[in-house]
């Protein structure tokens, strides 16, 4: 279950891209035109609201795409003061994790003028569920933990690490509103919850209608090659071109060749219509199982981007970091890989190829029976 493998592995179509690419050039950077990149800049910006215009710049990675985002934020607002999510992950470089508010994640030296506000977490979020007080306080934190002026917010559309953390309705539409109103961008970081994987939505911010100034993406882009992708409106963009800024492999035309592939295999296989079939399926045998498991407290996610949360019990609600251990490996013992998220690391995030099947919600039900079984 790796979200990197958005349309399966090694997936003929996307390898025999990348490899005719990689036969007749393999490397050329940015400096130069190259018609894969400007091919898959072109389909990418397709993808984006319409009524703007959008220019994408290519990575090597996920973070670096988010560094860019930060700078290009901070550049075209004129201001230092970013918000940030608390359990919110946005990669290892030292701007990205500045960004990250999950203490586990976080190594000393990482530059500042970061303000976290608490993540609307409808299970245990510290205001309980809801979407208003989570949006009251980034205007409380805006007028005390920064200048007053912003330059943007980063928001995973549904949190990965932080263990399928979904923003509740009109929080990303009303969090954009109160950072630009405060000078600042919406910046959407796609990572996980992009490419169809939600189902309903080619990007995940489109549930809540909010049009993002900056849309960063990387892993289900390349399918296992390494790529991201900041997508900007043009005229956010444009102040950066007053300096050089370009990274070696970013842009590289064998991981845009598998781009462009990947993006027409979501397509032409229907991937992200699969995803909110089967995704719909996976959630129902996770509720069954929730229903005989007490300690599942939760069951959350949308598509393919499922998590289950562990508890002690559900009334505290106390996080069950040693059970999920043990399930985990009851499961990776079977041959069903998951991941140990959240900041207490108690939720099982399910993030799997976006062409599962149906059979495989079977096998995946009956291994979690198994695992619960075996470790009660
Ligand atoms: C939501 C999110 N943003 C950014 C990143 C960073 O991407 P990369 O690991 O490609 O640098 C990740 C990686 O897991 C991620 O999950």
């Amino acid at each position: 279950m790796n979200v990197c493998i958005s349309v399966g592995h090694s997936h003929p179509r996307v390898v025999a891209a990348a490899m005719a690419q990689a036969q007749e050039l393999t490397h050329c950077t940015t400096m130069f035109y190259h018609p894969a990149p400007a091919h898959l800049a072109e389909e990418l910006a397709a993808t984006m609201p319409k009524g703007h215009d959008w220019v994408v710049h290519f990575t090597n990675s996920g973070s670096e795409a988010i560094d860019l985002a930060m700078t290009m934020a901070r550049t075209y607002s004129g201001n230092l003061d970013l918000l940030a999510l608390r359990t919110a992950y946005h990669g290892p470089t030292a701007a990205a994790q500045s960004i990250t508010g999950i203490a586990g994640w976080r190594h000393p030296g990482m530059p500042g003028n970061v303000a976290f506000v608490p993540e609307p977490n409808q299970y245990r979020g510290i205001f309980g569920p809801g979407t208003q007080p989570y949006l009251d306080e980034i205007d409380r934190t805006i007028a005390t933990a920064t200048t007053g002026k912003v330059a943007g917010i980063v928001v995973e559309s549904i949190q990965g690490y932080g263990g399928v953390i979904e923003m509740p309705p009109g929080y990303m539409a009303g969090a954009a509103e109160r950072v630009r109103a405060a000078g600042g961008l919406y910046i959407a970081d796609e990572v996980q919850s992009g490419f169809g994987r939600t189902g309903d939505h080619f990007w995940a911010f489109e549930a809540d209608g909010v049009v993002p100034d900056i849309v960063v993406m990387a892993k289900g882009l390349g399918n296992g090659f390494p790529i991201g992708a900041v997508v900007a409106r043009k005229e956010v963009a444009a102040p950066m071109a007053d300096k050089f800024l370009f990274h070696t492999y970013g842009a590289n035309p064998t991981s845009c060749a598998a781009g462009r592939a990947v993006l027409a295999v979501i397509e032409d296989e229907g991937l992200q219509a699969n995803a909110k079939r089967v995704g719909a399926a996976l959630l129902e045998r996770l509720l069954d199982l929730q229903t005989r498991h007490p300690s599942i407290g939760d069951v959350r996610g949308r598509g393919l981007m499922l998590g289950i949360e562990l508890v002690k019990d559900r009334d505290s609600k106390t996080p069950d970091r040693e059970k999920t251990a043990a399930v985990f490996e009851s499961c990776r013992a079977q041959g069903l890989i998951l991941s140990k998220s959240g900041p207490s690391q108690s939720c099982l995030r399910m993030v799997p190829p976006m062409c599962l099947s149906l059979e495989d919600v079977e096998a995946v039900a009956t291994g979690f029976e198994t695992a619960f079984r075996a470790t009660s």
